[in-house]
């Protein structure tokens, strides 16, 4: 049973967290114009490290419009609209499958406020790109990496596939990505719950082969970050969908991380937050607190779309617990001298080496959105 913290009694942490974000951000982008950092090394973004793949150049300008939104602040959207602009041209990109982190993030926000429907365009450009990447043979978007592999983490782009399907009543892009969403869910999720990172598939016949990891410890372990993918990207899939299986994928996925996550006071790595992965042994595990905020901020999501108090309730405290861990002094840079990145101790590629304990986009990205949405509940 997680207790419930005081909202009331956290804010004055959240905010504080919130104006901390802020200042990083600006100072980043002070010190680095139009730079687009993936993870920092020893606590600076600038570096010269591999970055395996580009998908986190929606993460700053994402940030930016949650600041304008809460903050109302002209410099911020400034700001947002400029970083928003510097990836315009990607609305084309083939090469990935993340033009939702990119273009959710950042114009979707920007349309949201603004209600311009230039803005609008772009984001429905992006969400039609993203659907040619559908697989015939196997029901799959497929991931950057190649034809016959496909990602827990494009659970996060289908929510602009969905839109530009539904804004623009293209039926065959929406049979395609709820029959992705349908793929994921047969393979990736296991029956306890637990995700899969990658599944692959045999080109000629559309056959399911096996699962497969890159960035958890093992092919049949649980790998952390893809399980926040997996709570949240199932949440949004529901949310356009309206089908109840997603509904049903999200909240298992949720209730594992529940189960193996420890959210107890002396949690090893704080109560809610997880290791990279969570079969690795534990004298090697380390924490990943990017998985912890985008939990987070699913965790949130899903408690308005069920239609069950309890449960809902038990959503909110568990995000709540991890918010609080997440802006104590182990996660937020706030006492930490020279450190450029808000929240510390996420992972990017723990097998590559690539930002190990290290600040990373997303993890801000996320954890910005999820204290935005704890700083809208109301006091109890
Ligand atoms: N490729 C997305 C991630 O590292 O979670």
């Amino acid at each position: 049973m997680i207790q419930k913290p005081s909202i009331k009694k956290l804010r004055p942490k959240l905010e504080t967290a919130f104006e901390f974000s802020q200042m990083q951000v600006k100072n980043l982008i002070s010190n680095s114009p139009d730079f687009f950092p993936m993870y920092t090394v020893k606590g600076k973004w600038k570096h010269d490290g591999e970055s395996w793949t580009n998908w986190c150049e929606g993460f700053l300008g994402g940030m930016m419009w949650i600041f304008y939104k809460n903050t109302g602040n002209s410099w911020w959207e400034e700001k947002a609209k400029h970083y928003s602009l510097l990836i315009e041209e990607r609305k084309h990109d083939r090469d990935v499958h993340d033009l939702g982190f990119l273009f959710w993030s950042t114009w979707k926000r920007w349309y949201d406020l603004t209600g311009d429907k230039s803005v609008k365009e772009t984001v429905l450009t992006a969400g039609k790109t993203l659907g040619k990447r559908f697989k015939e043979k196997g029901q799959y978007l497929r991931s950057f990496v190649a034809e016959e592999s496909l990602f827990i983490d494009i659970m996060m782009n289908v929510g602009i596939i969905y839109y530009a399907a539904i804004e623009t009543g293209d039926q065959k892009l929406l049979e395609k990505v709820n029959q992705h969403c349908l793929t994921t869910r047969r393979y990736l999720i296991r029956g306890d719950g637990s995700t899969s990172h990658e599944g692959l598939f045999n080109l000629e016949t559309g056959e399911f082969i096996r699962q497969s990891t890159h960035q958890g410890w093992r092919d049949d372990s649980s790998w952390a970050r893809g399980q926040g993918w997996a709570i949240y990207g199932f949440g949004t899939a529901y949310s356009f969908s309206k089908d109840e299986r997603f509904l049903d994928a999200a909240q298992t996925c949720a209730d594992f991380y529940l189960e193996r996550t420890s959210f107890a006071e002396d949690a090893i790595y704080g109560p809610g937050v997880p290791p990279n992965d969570w079969e690795e042994p534990v004298e090697t595990a380390i924490a990943e607190s990017s998985a912890a905020a985008i939990t987070a901020s699913g965790l949130l999501n899903l408690a308005k779309l069920i239609d069950n108090d309890e449960k809902s309730s038990q959503y909110i405290s568990a995000a709540l617990v991890i918010l609080d861990t997440l802006t104590s002094p182990k996660y937020l840079a706030i006492h930490t001298d020279g450190w450029e990145g808000i929240l510390k101790e996420g992972i990017y590629h723990q097998r590559k080496g690539l930002g190990v304990s290290e600040s990373v986009m997303w993890g801000e990205h996320f954890f910005v959105e999820a204290l935005a949405k704890a700083l809208e509940l109301e006091d109890e």
